[in-house]
């Protein structure tokens, strides 16, 4: 169910979500804090990215030091733009530049959930008339995860109860290092991995088999299909 690939292009979403709001910065109190979104960066250079940023904001400071001052944050990888603290009509300004596609006060974000289930109203506990129960328990349903691998060891894959994979079933259980045949089971129902065209610097620790290194696919295959801890 679970395939080996490609440790190096796991990505790490990070969300840089301002939490906060700075009300006071600088000099000026009535300044707030703006995002200002300059769209697709225009320069390879970071450095040069921020330096354009700088540079924009110059006139309306008049000096690039108090320019420097007022920028809290400069984006410069993903895409180009600055958070800044400004007064409203220094916001004016800048949202009238030929390059600002928007100038947007900063705002708070709290999060939403961290309890997935009861922010979807699911009543994973009920054991009489729970969601687990009305899917009964995910019978005959098989999960496939590409991933960096899995822990076959781990007691959310543990396979007591379970009977052979459904019949349709045609993947296969491959093994290699650290990975024997006896890793598949009723529960882990087959297992591939994919290296190839992989430099050894990327293979650097990691199992040449489906075996999990680093654990990123064992915690989602466990949250997609490991076994329920709740009852
Ligand atoms: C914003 O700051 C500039 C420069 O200090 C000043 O000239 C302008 O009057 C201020 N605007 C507001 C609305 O405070
Ligand atoms: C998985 O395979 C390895 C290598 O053959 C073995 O040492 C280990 O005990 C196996 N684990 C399970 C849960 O079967």
């Amino acid at each position: 169910m679970n395939s080996r690939p490609f440790s190096s292009t796991i990505l790490a979403a990070i969300l840089c979500i301002q939490l906060f709001q700075l009300t006071v910065y600088g000099s000026d109190a009535s300044n707030k804090l703006y995002i200002v979104y300059l769209g697709e960066k225009r320069h390879n250079d970071p450095k040069l990215v921020t330096a354009s940023h700088y540079e924009m904001l110059t006139p309306i400071f008049g000096s690039k030091e108090e320019a420097g001052n007022s920028i809290v944050y400069s984006y410069k990888h993903g895409f180009s733009g600055f958070a800044t603290m400004l007064n409203e009509s220094q916001a004016q300004i800048l949202s009238e530049m030929p390059d600002v596609i928007s100038v947007t006060p900063n705002s708070k974000f709290t999060a939403h959930t961290t309890r997935s289930w009861d922010f979807l109203g699911l009543d994973y506990n009920s054991k009489d008339n729970g969601l687990l129960q009305k899917a009964n328990y995910g019978e005959d349903i098989i999960i496939g995860v590409i991933d960096s691998g899995i822990w076959p060891e781990s007691e959310s894959f543990d396979a007591t109860g379970y009977g052979p994979a459904p019949k349709r079933w045609r993947g296969i259980c491959e093994t290699g290092a650290s990975f024997g045949a006896s890793n598949c089971s009723n529960k882990i129902i087959g297992a591939r991995w994919y290296a190839k065209d992989m430099s050894s610097s990327d293979l650097k620790g990691e199992y040449l088999s489906p075996r999990d290194d680093n654990g990123h696919g064992t915690h989602t295959a466990s949250t997609a299909a490991g076994k329920a801890f709740i009852f």
